[in-house]
């Protein structure tokens, strides 16, 4: 089979044949048919996250992918040959970026019905993060305010749905081109981060979801309520978040000294800052493709490449200026670029 491997961090991502991957007794093996890109495959490519998921290189690369089950290991229920399946690869592990992939029954869910493969593969990571972020650690309900930053992005875009569905007043930051966009999810309050001043527009926010770290992560901080929470997706990490992947006291050290500013900060306005970083949950992502095909979520996919050119998908995605998602695929029937 044809995967993505990274060689030595900070090479390019290259394309070589390997032998198919032999499923495990819990393992789901999967014809990868299209694949979502995400900047953490960049983080994983330069070694950001090397102190924190010692990989083993060559290292196959990609954290998530839309399919179809070709075999099963021998304790694997309730996921039949041929069924349409999606997921997010653990990125203690990565291996999205490969015609046939092995994962574990628990972190695949089936494929949403109303969905193409394409839709499905651009789903996993930004429908957990908004679910883990919005239902689980933010806790959103009906009534509440939430701030999401880069609405017109991946994650924003599905934020910003799943916050209107749980009856949230959802205000989001964007470029001025991308304002009608959010506005057509569902968006409340627009914010063009270039000509206004998000803290000036609003205020007693129960929750933000900072998509965007740095100065628009301290900003935030002064737009909630008392006791209200800040979301961060790009960090820094906190120690809650070392407790979970489980690192080594000096790296544990390391992690809580990050965030050690803006946790003190957010302590002394009397609120508070949590780091979120996506766990893989097929359960969740049965959630997500229930309200896919109830028609509360709609995926968005910026656009198509072949799979041939995942390390351009990875640019492009750097580069930004997209809507929703950038997903490589198998199928020539798929591509809507390159
Ligand atoms: N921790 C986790 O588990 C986790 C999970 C998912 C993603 N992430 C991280 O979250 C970040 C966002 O991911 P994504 O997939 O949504 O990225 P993306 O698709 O590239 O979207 C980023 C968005 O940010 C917007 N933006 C740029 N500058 C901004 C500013 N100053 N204020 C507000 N918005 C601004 C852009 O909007 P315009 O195009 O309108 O300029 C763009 O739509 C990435 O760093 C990613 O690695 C973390």
């Amino acid at each position: 089979m044809k995967a993505f491997v990274l060689e030595k961090y900070r090479s390019p991502l290259r394309q070589i044949d390997m032998p198919e991957p032999v499923p495990g007794d819990h393992e789901v093996l999967v014809r990868m048919s299209a694949a979502g890109i995400n900047h953490a495959d960049e983080r994983v490519r330069t070694g950001e996250f090397a102190r924190i998921f010692p990989f083993a290189l060559p290292l196959v690369m990609g954290s998530e992918f839309a399919g179809e089950v070709i075999a099963t290991g021998k304790d694997v229920e309730g996921f039949p040959i041929g069924m349409q399946v999606f997921a997010y690869v653990d990125l203690a592990q990565t291996g999205g970026f490969a015609e046939v992939i092995a994962i574990d029954q628990k972190h695949l869910a089936p494929a949403p019905r109303s969905a193409s493969l394409v839709e499905a593969a651009s789903l996993p990571v930004v429908g957990l993060t908004a679910w883990q972020g919005l239902v689980n650690m933010g806790q959103l309900r009906k009534g509440q305010t939430v701030l999401i930053h880069g609405g017109s992005g991946g994650v924003g875009a599905i934020a910003i749905q799943l916050a209107k569905h749980l009856g949230a007043t959802v205000a989001t930051t964007v470029s001025s081109a991308n304002a009608d966009f959010v506005r057509d999810l569902g968006a409340d309050i627009v914010i063009d981060y270039g000509s206004e001043d998000f803290a000036q527009r609003v205020r007693d926010v129960d929750l933000v979801l900072d998509t965007q770290g740095g100065d628009v992560l301290k900003k935030s901080l002064g737009v909630l309520r008392p006791g209200g929470t800040v979301i961060g997706i790009t960090g820094p990490p906190d120690p809650d978040f070392a407790k979970r992947v489980g690192v080594k006291a000096p790296v544990k050290l390391a992690i809580t000294a990050l965030s050690a500013g803006i946790r003190r900060r957010a302590r002394r306005q009397g609120v508070t800052y949590r780091f979120l970083f996506i766990e893989p949950n097929g359960e969740h992502l049965r959630h997500i493709a229930g309200l896919i095909d109830q028609s509360v979520l709609r995926p968005i996919v910026d656009r198509v490449e072949p799979f041939e050119r995942t390390p351009q998908a990875l640019e492009a995605v750097l580069t930004g200026g997209h809507r929703g998602k950038i997903v490589v695929s198998t199928q020539p029937t798929d591509i809507s670029h390159g």
